[in-house]
């Protein structure tokens, strides 16, 4: 077997630990995102290649014959998953991660004849204990996500109080392991923390509404990380240790990136139980709505010098990203000056509008963040809402006791129409009426907005 010496080893991981921060960069923008992944991935291929010499590996078979099985899924998966499918996935793989890494510390634990330093017995536990809360809690975050089970948050009695005193009997637990890891009970010990560590991460998830599993599922994110580094230090591993942190550190950037657009702590997002009851908003009241047809729309569109496209989750759903952006080139080719505004937390991932319209090859240029597009509003023909809803609902500048209280929102009401396409009058993601639908300048569309897109287009084709 070719065996390389430490100097080497390092060395390979700390050209891996460049490549794995540049590719973090690249990733902020969506230009260089995609390079960004493709960096990162050669730095982890560097990773495990060093990493396998560095080990006295005994059999390559099964290493191989993982790497090849694993490799297919998760190429199967990327190409088969949707958009809209995106954030479960990413709870899987986040499961799977934090599940791995407290399997290798246990798995450590069992190998090793050593007895563990102080460092190595503490990491072993908050290996265990992170990686599992992982596993669980990403799993009912994905089954939430999915539809396999009730996306409301589920609460009893004394929910919270359970929670701390067994993350308190965990923690108990582990210091008995960390005094005393060469003990009979020790690999006892280390099985209740696995134990208990699965049912925390089941009973911290639950009481967490569907609509916040995204942030949720970016602090899981974070966790996985955390258990990543913790079973690099079980392991002595330099490479395993920084790639963790870095993991943990950017989920935890996402999170507050994530909660600060929502205009929401991360207390409240995991303890607020958001989505418990529904507020429809009218409650009775009789609200006048007006339905157009896609030939008014194109009237409208017709006759506008600037419009204003907002997407929003629809779009994802009914995947008319495409056809969107031909109805945009079929305006500009008319004359008409068009953008697309991009609300922070529009969709349901960071970036889920910017990825799928760049999907549709729209260009960089036209797509607006929500500071630099919102002023122009009043300024603006159509405020054109495509599949958005929360993100442009009015309550969230007034309604004290609204969950997107203070959100700042896009200012699509300040423009001289308003457009909405979606198939009913039913509320967004965090269950609260839209105002904007009964304003007196609003344009309902009602339909599959991919269907009426597409009605949209042909009609601005006759005209042309
Ligand atoms: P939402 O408020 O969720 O509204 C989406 C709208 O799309 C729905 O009202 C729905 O109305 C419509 N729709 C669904 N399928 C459609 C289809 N096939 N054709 C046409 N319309 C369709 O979306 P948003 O405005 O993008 O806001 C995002 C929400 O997610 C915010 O509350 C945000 O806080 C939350 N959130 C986002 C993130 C990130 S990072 N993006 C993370 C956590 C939470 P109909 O059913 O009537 O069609």
């Amino acid at each position: 077997m070719i065996s390389l010496s430490v100097d080497a080893i390092n060395f390979a991981y700390l050209i891996s630990v460049v490549l794995f921060t540049i590719g973090l960069k690249m990733m902020s923008s969506p230009k260089s995102a995609r390079k960004g992944n493709l960096w990162s991935a050669v730095g982890m291929l560097i990773a495990i290649a060093a990493t396998l010499f560095e080990k006295q590996i005994i059999e390559y078979h099964y290493i191989i014959l993982a790497l090849v099985v694993g490799s297919a899924i998760g190429l199967y998966l990327a190409k088969t998953v949707k958009m809209t499918g995106m954030p479960q996935m990413v709870a899987a793989l986040n499961g799977f991660g934090g599940g791995a890494s407290a399997i290798v510390a246990l798995a450590e634990f069992l190998r090793t004849t050593a007895v563990p330093s102080l460092d190595v017995s503490t990491t072993l536990v908050l290996s265990i204990l992170v990686g599992m809360v992982t596993f669980t809690g990403s799993f009912i975050a994905f089954s939430k996500l999915q539809g396999l089970m009730r996306s409301a948050p589920m609460v009893f009695r004394f929910q919270q109080a359970i929670n701390v005193m067994l993350l308190l009997l965990t923690l108990g637990i582990g210091a008995v392991f960390v005094y005393s890891p060469m003990s009979n009970m020790a690999f006892t010990e280390l099985i209740v923390i696995f134990a208990i560590s699965s049912a925390l991460g089941i009973l911290f998830v639950i009481p967490i509404g569907g609509a916040d599993m995204p942030s949720v599922i970016a602090l899981l994110n974070a966790f996985s990380g955390v258990a990543a580094a913790m079973t690099g230090f079980v392991l002595s591993n330099n490479v395993l240790i920084v790639s963790g942190a870095l993991v943990g550190a950017s989920g935890v950037i996402l999170t507050d990136i994530m909660c600060k657009a929502m205009n929401r702590s991360v207390w409240n997002v995991l303890f607020g139980k958001v989505g418990l009851e529904i507020d429809m908003g009218a409650k009775g009241e009789q609200k006048q709505v007006v339905h157009y047809t896609p030939q008014d729309a194109v009237a409208m569109l017709d006759r506008a010098s600037s419009v204003i496209i907002i997407p929003g989750y629809g779009l994802a759903v009914a995947q008319a990203q495409h056809i969107l952006h031909e109805m945009t080139k079929l305006l500009e080719k008319k004359g008409i000056k068009v953008r697309y505004a991009i609300h922070p937390v529009a969709g349901r991932m960071p970036g889920h509008m910017n990825v799928l319209l760049a999907e549709a090859n729209a260009p960089y240029e036209q797509l607006c963040e929500m500071e630099q597009i919102n002023d122009d509003f009043s300024e603006t023909d159509i405020a054109f809402i495509v599949g958005a809803n929360d993100v442009v609902n009015p309550a969230a500048r007034y309604k004290k006791d609204s969950v997107l209280y203070g959100m700042p929102i896009l200012n699509a009401d300040q423009a001289k129409t308003i457009m909405v396409l979606k198939r009913s009058l039913k509320p967004g993601f965090a269950g609260e009426d839209n105002e904007i639908f009964y304003n007196p300048k609003t344009m309902m569309v009602f339909g599959d907005a991919k269907d009426t897109l597409t009605k949209i287009v042909s009609l601005l084709k006759e005209s042309h």
